[in-house]
């Protein structure tokens, strides 16, 4: 099958996030451009999506409560087996209207007010929120960088753990927004530190299905059998097929009580409304569009090529290393000595729609976030366009 990944896509005054964004931070947008901020793609669905779900309602399902079905959750485990190599049991599959739901729920879950909870700034800004709008304290051990290279800074980790008011990691692998794929090696010792202080660990793989060429995402619950009791995995084929509008992801706890504990708090703050067209689409996803995925993931790739080369070609003051994971790209401004604001204003005016490195912390100041998840002609005229303004401000 040939897919379209290059057709730009109208999304005006449809109420996508990214786009009323858009228009909200410049009210003149020119044809043509499209934002690169929100982490939704800018990329039609698979095929197999619209016709399964076109062909679903003409059967006329009556739309009432959902659970999940058993077609459905073989999906799930199925994609674990085949993208993964992890065998997991559908038992141990909880369905919650997100990623974000199921990690604050998580956490109400595992801590009482006032514990710590350990995130790795920068990192996808709801990991804060979830922390600190529960009452919790955010216990920040910052990533190292080392020329635009991110790693853990394990020793800080240890310290952190070994305090006994800390009780959840909270991690993102792979990170966003940095996109690093962590090794075997990395998780292990995180792994290892975690049970040594008795951690409980959530971790939002949302994004693993996305890796660039000669990186492989290692599923954390594969990594340490004694992990196992205290691991909560996030997953989605939200990011993977764009489908975060449908509010479904499937959170994996292999642990009998743990899965309970979590469960009752997910019933009891009812982030358990499951979405029948997202649990359609999943089935779908899972079970016919591997293919389309393979081409988009060359598409993400080459993008993120393309933005490394145009900027060490053009304008190697800033700089972009190619990201090991995500569809996401971490740009370095610092080289230009501006401020936030200064940046914000001046790509805002430039049209350059982006997610501002602060959002993500302080460590990411000076940064920007994109999101190549986009058709590369488009993505090309937008560098473009930066590159004419950065020159005609004498930068
Ligand atoms: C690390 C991470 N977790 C979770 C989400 C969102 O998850 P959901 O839409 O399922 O709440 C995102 C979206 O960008 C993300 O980057």
């Amino acid at each position: 099958m040939t897919y379209d990944f290059n057709s730009r896509i109208d999304r005006k005054n449809t109420g996508s996030i990214k786009w009323d964004l858009m228009y909200k931070w410049n009210p003149k947008v020119d044809e043509g451009v499209l934002p690169l901020s929100v982490a939704d793609m800018e990329l039609f669905n698979p095929p197999e999506i619209y016709e399964g779900l076109i062909h679903f309602i003409q059967e006329k399902p009556v739309l009432g409560y959902t659970r999940p079905t058993d077609d459905f959750l073989k999906a799930v485990v199925s994609w674990q087996e085949k993208r993964h190599n992890w065998v997991v049991n559908e038992e141990w599959i909880i369905n919650t209207t997100g990623v974000v739901s199921a990690f604050n729920a998580a956490i109400r879950a595992f801590s009482n007010p006032g514990d710590g909870v350990i995130i790795f700034k920068p990192v996808y800004y709801p990991f804060s929120s979830a922390i600190t709008s529960n009452n919790r304290v955010e216990v920040n051990v910052p990533l190292i960088e080392t020329d635009g290279y991110y790693t853990i800074d394990f020793e800080g980790v240890e310290d952190a753990a070994s305090k006994e008011e800390n009780k959840i990691l909270l991690f993102c692998s792979p990170h966003n927004p940095v996109g690093r794929v962590w090794t075997k090696s990395e998780l292990e010792r995180l792994a290892e530190i975690a049970i040594k202080h008795d951690l409980l660990v959530i971790s939002d793989e949302i994004w693993y299905d996305f890796v660039s060429p000669s990186y492989e995402h290692t599923i954390l619950h594969k990594v340490n059998k004694n992990l196992q009791d205290k691991l909560i995995t996030c997953t989605a084929a939200s990011k993977t097929f764009n489908l975060a509008g449908l509010g479904t992801s499937s959170i994996i706890i292999s642990n009998d009580k743990l899965r309970e504990k979590f469960s009752y708090e997910v019933k009891r703050s009812h982030c358990n409304a499951n979405n029948i067209f997202g649990f359609e689409a999943t089935r779908i996803a899972y079970n016919e569009c591997e293919e389309w995925l393979d081409y988009l993931l060359e598409l993400v790739y080459s993008n993120k090529k393309m933005v490394n080369q145009f900027f060490r070609d053009n304008f190697p003051l800033i700089k972009a290393p190619i990201s090991e994971g995500t569809y996401l790209q971490w740009l370095d401004f610092r080289g230009l000595g501006m401020t936030n604001k200064e940046l914000e204003d001046f790509l805002h005016e430039n049209q350059f729609f982006t997610d501002e490195g602060y959002i993500f912390g302080r460590e990411g100041d000076g940064f920007e976030r994109i999101n190549v998840a986009l058709p590369q002609d488009a993505l090309k005229e937008l560098l473009e366009r930066l590159l004419l303004a950065l020159k005609q401000a004498d930068k």
